[in-house]
């Protein structure tokens, strides 16, 4: 942990090609698929007010600490908590956050590819006009038909598995560095032209109402537990893929000021999102809470309705796949990096193994929306039940240990070494990372238990 350390993965070759990937990883199907979904589900406004209270009080501190603890740590994270545990001679179990975090990246990897793979199928269906002067009720038989078929589905889940490893098999300064730079202002390009069409529905504001308009009294303890989960989702927190990176990050920059470029961007991708879906779903009488389909059953009647939308669907869909896959190396390369550091594996075989494993489990989740969609735990269906097992408790408890450890383990001399900010910033940061985020977390999940 000299100034000189690199991690043995490489490292980026600039600050700005650190925020490129980050802000990769955080903007995904999170912003533009589950955002708005959930926030349908969840009775719109008074959902986004708690979602970003949590971006604000919770996921920037702690984002800041993950990248501050893999800078440190420089390995994958489940090495990174060995060394910085010996670091602050505290018991080396906190180690196993790490693997906390590696289970929850196949996890989530695993439906995670599963919606990429509809996002692919709709660049075809967009390409050949599929879309085309579409009502809502032909494009919803469009979505339904995909889902109800398993070939289609385990399909389109392989091809985007296959993308998604050949990419983590080159490591961090590859392709990627390069494709995200052209590609995240394009698609930021492009759902501003679908917010200009929202506008043309004539339920714009009704769309906008129902997004900032917070009523309490549409929320329960569950849709405080979905936004706060949502937050650690869409920031990538608390599961060591922000880690991983900031052990690429070059030392001497500022990791504050990164963390919060990052979680703007992202925040202003999702409500974009939102703000484009719901005047739609209002002006073709549809419903808010239609669940992950949304926002399948609801842009493809924005493109099959304007002029050239074949080309903007087709564009869009194209840059949303890129938005995931640059998430979804993310997801596995903690994996990787141990598999590589610990089991003697070349980047090859880690990224084979990896990838297996998570192909297999998603195949599960694709049967689990048409064969295997009477199998249910807890009233969940298998793609159901990793989403609420790993969004809304995994996460949130390996982001309430990386505050716990950060706040309360690591010495204040090295944190404070590595943070570099000055004084009066650095005491924000240490009294949102000791009190703020651990409470916020353990109360939200107190209250869904009933205890408060
Ligand atoms: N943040 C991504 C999205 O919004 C998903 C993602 C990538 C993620 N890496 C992660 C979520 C790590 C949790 C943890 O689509």
């Amino acid at each position: 942990m000299t100034d000189t350390t690199k991690s043995i993965h490489g490292e980026w070759s600039s600050r700005f090609a650190f925020i490129l990937a980050a802000t990769g990883s955080a903007v995904g199907l999170g912003n533009i698929w589950k955002f708005p979904y959930i926030t349908g589900e969840n009775g719109g406004g008074a959902f986004v007010l708690v979602y970003l209270l949590c971006v604000l009080a919770i996921g920037i501190p702690i984002m800041i600490a993950e990248i501050m603890m893999g800078r440190r740590g420089r390995q994958s994270p489940i090495n990174t908590m060995t060394t910085l545990a010996e670091e602050a001679q505290v018991d080396s179990r906190w180690h196993y956050l790490g693997w906390m975090g590696v289970a929850a990246g196949f996890l989530i990897l695993s439906y995670y590819s599963v919606v990429a793979g509809w996002a692919l199928s709709y660049v075809v269906k967009a390409f050949f006009g599929g879309f085309s002067g579409g009502d809502a009720e032909e494009i919803k038989s469009l979505f339904d038909g995909l889902v109800a078929s398993p070939v289609q589905l385990v399909f389109w889940h392989s091809v985007f598995m296959l993308a998604t490893m050949m990419i983590v098999r080159r490591g961090v300064s590859g392709g990627l560095e390069k494709a995200v730079r052209f590609l995240m202002p394009a698609l930021f390009v492009i759902l501003l032209l679908l917010v200009g069409y929202a506008m043309t529905t004539g339920f714009y504001q009704q769309g906008l109402d129902f997004m900032f308009e917070a009523d309490f009294s549409e929320i329960d303890a569950n849709a405080i537990l979905t936004a706060m989960g949502h937050a650690f989702f869409t920031l990538s927190l608390g599961m060591g893929a922000i880690m991983v990176y900031g052990s690429y990050l070059p030392r001497h920059i500022s990791i504050a000021k990164t963390a919060i470029y990052i979680a703007g961007a992202d925040t202003i991708v999702a409500l974009l999102a939102g703000i484009a879906i719901f005047p739609i779903v209002f002006a073709n009488g549809l419903e808010p809470g239609a669940g992950p389909g949304l926002i399948f059953q609801t842009l493809p009647i924005a493109f099959g309705n304007m002029s050239g939308g074949w080309l903007f669907g087709f564009l869009f869909f194209v840059l949303l796949v890129f938005a995931a896959l640059s998430s979804s190396i993310s997801l596995i390369e903690p994996a990787v990096a141990w598999l590589v550091e610990n089991k003697g594996m070349d980047r090859h075989s880690a990224c084979i193994w990896s990838g297996l494993v998570t192909w297999l489990l998603g195949v599960a989740v694709a049967f689990s929306f048409n064969i295997w969609s009477d199998i249910t735990l807890f009233d969940k269906s298998i793609f159901d039940l990793l989403d609420y097992l790993t969004a809304n408790l995994m996460l949130p408890l390996g982001g309430l240990c990386i505050a716990l450890f950060a706040g309360w383990m690591m010495k204040r001399q090295h944190t404070l070494q590595e943070l570099e900010m000055p004084e009066q910033q650095y005491g924000v940061w240490k009294f949102l990372i000791c009190y703020i985020a651990p409470a916020a977390v353990f109360l939200v999940f107190l209250h869904v238990v009933g205890i408060i």
